[in-house]
């Protein structure tokens, strides 16, 4: 029976113990949007569908951005309006880190003889501060294709991909490795691109199956490759529509401790100054765990108040804390008053054995391991609580 109830108490003790004080580590989502101030004052942060925040800013030459190279072209005479970019790129996304922009494809066709009928390849080049992301590949859709793609991140870089079918056959749906498509990665700081592509033998084994090969660089979890694709004569235009090319983006021209050096980081209160990973020349400014807003603006982030999300149990108290925020439980209860975690449970005295073989304090006192085990935890006080109940 004493075994019994060592056992339990152990058993309890971490539940008792665990830290309700909680700071969530999960990668933090965007938050540059989230704030009071999304754009510079009297400046718009919305393009259609599209939300600007500072360093970008929408209209040329108006001051809303950091740059001229961030600004947002809004073109209001389609519906919904359109973001432009450097010159006529489209804007979709813009984040903490990123920006996602509408694609551009090479393409090139023959016909049955083996005729060369469509060849255009893409050449681009982006400002300052921009540069595509790692995690967009060098993908080609072909059946008859030698791609290659070459840019510079400083140093010379080429790289490239075959894809060639023996038959129709031989195409397998999602299987990106050589037979009716293939990709490749891309360096770290890469600030353009062009590519070139040529073919084996004009597509004239293929024909029958696939007449055209095109080759594009693209955010690769949006793109699955699909037989289908081979054939499809929307594939061009779907391609530009609905996969995007990542970009990274940093403001400034040198990193966190060059830019300190200087004075010249800014990155508001409650915020801190990041060096990217991304093989640029600048720095980011991010809101500190637990806080939102643009930390690029004044008066940068302010604390997320966590309590509105209701993250502890029903039953459980919330206290927002700066960057953070606590659970507990109210009296007669136990736990540690999250919704993810033990909650709060109300405290009966359904372990009779407690009392029966501990009996009084003096008894436990006479077992050190016990006693001291008993006082470290909660159950100190709620057991003796409620041995005063008894
Ligand atoms: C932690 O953060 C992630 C992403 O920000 C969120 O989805 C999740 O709900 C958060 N967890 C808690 C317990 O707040
Ligand atoms: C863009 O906004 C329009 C209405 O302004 C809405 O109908 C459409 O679904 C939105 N598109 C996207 C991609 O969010
Ligand atoms: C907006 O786009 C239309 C065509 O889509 C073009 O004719 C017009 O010049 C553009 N306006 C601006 C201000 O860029
Ligand atoms: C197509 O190729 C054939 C020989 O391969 C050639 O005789 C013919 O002139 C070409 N036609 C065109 C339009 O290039
Ligand atoms: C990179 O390529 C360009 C043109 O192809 C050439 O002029 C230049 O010298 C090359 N630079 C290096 C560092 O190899
Ligand atoms: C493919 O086309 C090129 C140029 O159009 C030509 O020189 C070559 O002979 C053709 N090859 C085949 C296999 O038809
Ligand atoms: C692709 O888009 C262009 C421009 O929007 C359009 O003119 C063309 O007809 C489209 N092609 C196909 C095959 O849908
Ligand atoms: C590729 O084919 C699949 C299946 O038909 C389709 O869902 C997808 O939209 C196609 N991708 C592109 C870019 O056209
Ligand atoms: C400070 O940063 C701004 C904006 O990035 C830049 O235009 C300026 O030249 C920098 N000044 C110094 C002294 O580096
Ligand atoms: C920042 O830049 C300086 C000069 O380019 C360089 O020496 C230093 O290593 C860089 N620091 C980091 C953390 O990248
Ligand atoms: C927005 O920015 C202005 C100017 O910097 C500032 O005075 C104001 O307090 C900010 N508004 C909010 C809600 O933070």
């Amino acid at each position: 029976m004493f075994l019994h109830s060592v056992l339990f108490l152990v058993l309890w003790l971490p539940l008792a113990l665990a830290a309700s004080n909680y700071v969530n580590t999960t990668r933090s989502p965007t938050t540059i949007t989230k704030g009071a101030n999304i754009s510079k004052p009297r400046c718009p942060s919305k393009c259609g569908n599209l939300t600007v925040p500072y360093p970008f800013g929408i209209g040329l030459g108006t001051g809303c951005s950091i740059d001229p190279s961030f600004e947002i072209n809004c073109n209001t005479s389609s519906n919904p309006p359109r973001p432009l970019w450097d010159r006529n790129l489209e804007v979709t996304d813009i984040t903490d880190s990123h920006m996602r922009i509408k694609n551009w494809v090479a393409e090139t066709c023959y016909n049955q003889r083996g005729n060369l009928t469509e060849d255009s390849q893409v050449n681009v080049y982006l400002p300052q501060n921009f540069g595509f992301s790692e995690m967009n590949k060098f993908m080609v859709v072909g059946c008859d294709d030698v791609a290659v793609i070459s840019g510079t991140t400083g140093r010379n870089f080429t790289s490239g991909c075959v894809s060639i079918c023996s038959s129709k056959e031989s195409i397998i749906d999602g299987d990106c490795s050589g037979t009716g498509c293939c990709q490749t990665s891309i360096p770290n700081g890469l600030q353009n691109f062009e590519t070139s592509m040529t073919s084996i033998d004009n597509y004239t084994k293929v024909w029958s199956y696939a007449g055209c090969g095109h080759a594009f660089l693209g955010e690769q979890d949006s793109f699955t490759f699909h037989k289908a694709n081979l054939s499809d004569l929307t594939f061009y235009n779907r391609t530009i529509e609905n996969v995007p090319v990542l970009l990274d983006w940093v403001i400034g021209t040198q990193n966190c401790t060059e830019s300190h050096k200087s004075n010249n980081v800014s990155c508001q209160q409650n915020s801190r100054c990041i060096d990217p990973d991304n093989g640029l020349q600048g720095y980011r400014c991010t809101c500190f765990e637990g806080y939102e807003g643009n930390p690029y603006l004044h008066p940068g982030c302010r604390d997320i108040n966590e309590c509105n999300q209701n993250p502890c149990d029903p039953k459980g108290i919330c206290t927002n804390t700066p960057g953070s925020y606590k659970c507990s439980c109210p009296h007669g209860y136990l736990g540690d008053g999250r919704k993810d975690g033990h909650g709060c449970n109300k405290r009966t005295p359904v372990f009779p054995m407690i009392k029966f073989s501990l009996g009084n304090i003096n008894n436990l006192k006479s077992c050190p391991v016990v006693y001291s085990l008993v006082k470290a935890s909660n159950l100190y006080y709620d057991y003796f609580e409620w041995l005063d109940l008894a």
